[in-house]
């Protein structure tokens, strides 16, 4: 029991679904190194496991995410490179994720919330910012 207890204080046998962002803080690792297009592309995308295995070698494969926190309907246009260029920062959405053991919804995906945002920085409001007409 002793010898179970010393193998779980050193993290032999964690995965990849005991990810938390705030073990990884003292690293500085940008978001970007991680999710690689948050910049650049509608999708900010998850790592693979390979990017893992860089300092864990040994991690057994699993399904990243484990689970979603942010997701907008198949309806809505989303697109992370379009705030990048905003700069209004990923806290200004995820919160300090970096000091999270478990990412939590800090800002709901709901209309109310986005819209909320443009008028406070005077971007679009227009329908078809976010929707697709005429279908
Ligand atoms: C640049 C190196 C680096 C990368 C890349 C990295 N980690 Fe880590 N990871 C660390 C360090 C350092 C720790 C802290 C170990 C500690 O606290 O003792 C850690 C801790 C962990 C832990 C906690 C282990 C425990 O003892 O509880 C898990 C789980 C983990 N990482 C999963 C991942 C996953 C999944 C990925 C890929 C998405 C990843 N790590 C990418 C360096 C890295
Ligand atoms: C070492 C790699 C790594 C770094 C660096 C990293 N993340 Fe993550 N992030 C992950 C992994 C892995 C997950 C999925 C966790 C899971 O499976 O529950 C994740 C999940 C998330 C999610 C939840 C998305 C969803 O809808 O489920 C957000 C938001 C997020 N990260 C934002 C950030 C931000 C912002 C930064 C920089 C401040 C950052 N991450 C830095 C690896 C990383
Ligand atoms: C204006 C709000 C906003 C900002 C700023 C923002 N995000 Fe997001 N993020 C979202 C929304 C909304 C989703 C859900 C997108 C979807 O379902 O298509 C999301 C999803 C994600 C995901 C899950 C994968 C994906 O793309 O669906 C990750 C990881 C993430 N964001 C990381 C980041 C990082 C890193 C930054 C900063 C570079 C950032 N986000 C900036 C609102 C934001
Ligand atoms: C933190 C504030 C903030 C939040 C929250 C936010 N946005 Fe934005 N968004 C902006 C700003 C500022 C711009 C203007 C970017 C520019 O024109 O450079 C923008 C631009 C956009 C654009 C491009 C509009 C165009 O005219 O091309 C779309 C689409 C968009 N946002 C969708 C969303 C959706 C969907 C959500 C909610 C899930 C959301 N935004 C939440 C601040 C926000
Ligand atoms: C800044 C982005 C944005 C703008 C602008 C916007 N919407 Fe939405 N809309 C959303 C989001 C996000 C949702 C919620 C999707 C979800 O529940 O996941 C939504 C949901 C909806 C729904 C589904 C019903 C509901 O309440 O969930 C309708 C209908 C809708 N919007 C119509 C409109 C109309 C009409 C306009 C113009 C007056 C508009 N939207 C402008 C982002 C936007």
């Amino acid at each position: 029991m002793k010898y179970l207890l010393f193998f779980l204080a050193v993290g032999i046998g964690c995965t990849a679904a005991d990810f938390s962002h705030a073990r990884h803080a003292p690293l500085k690792m940008k978001c970007t190194t991680c999710h690689s297009s948050a910049e650049t592309q509608e999708s900010a995308t998850f790592p693979e496991m390979k990017k893992c295995r860089s300092c864990h070698p040994d991690m057994a494969t699993r399904e990243i995410p484990s689970r979603r926190v942010y997701q907008v309907k198949d309806f809505v246009f989303f697109s992370h490179a379009r705030h990048a260029e905003a700069k209004t920062g990923c806290a200004s959405c995820h919160g300090e994720v970096m000091s999270m053991a478990k990412v939590e919804l800090v800002r709901p995906t709901t209309m109310a919330s986005c819209v909320a945002c443009h008028k406070e920085h005077k971007a679009s409001v227009a329908c078809n910012a976010c929707h697709e007409l005429g279908q």
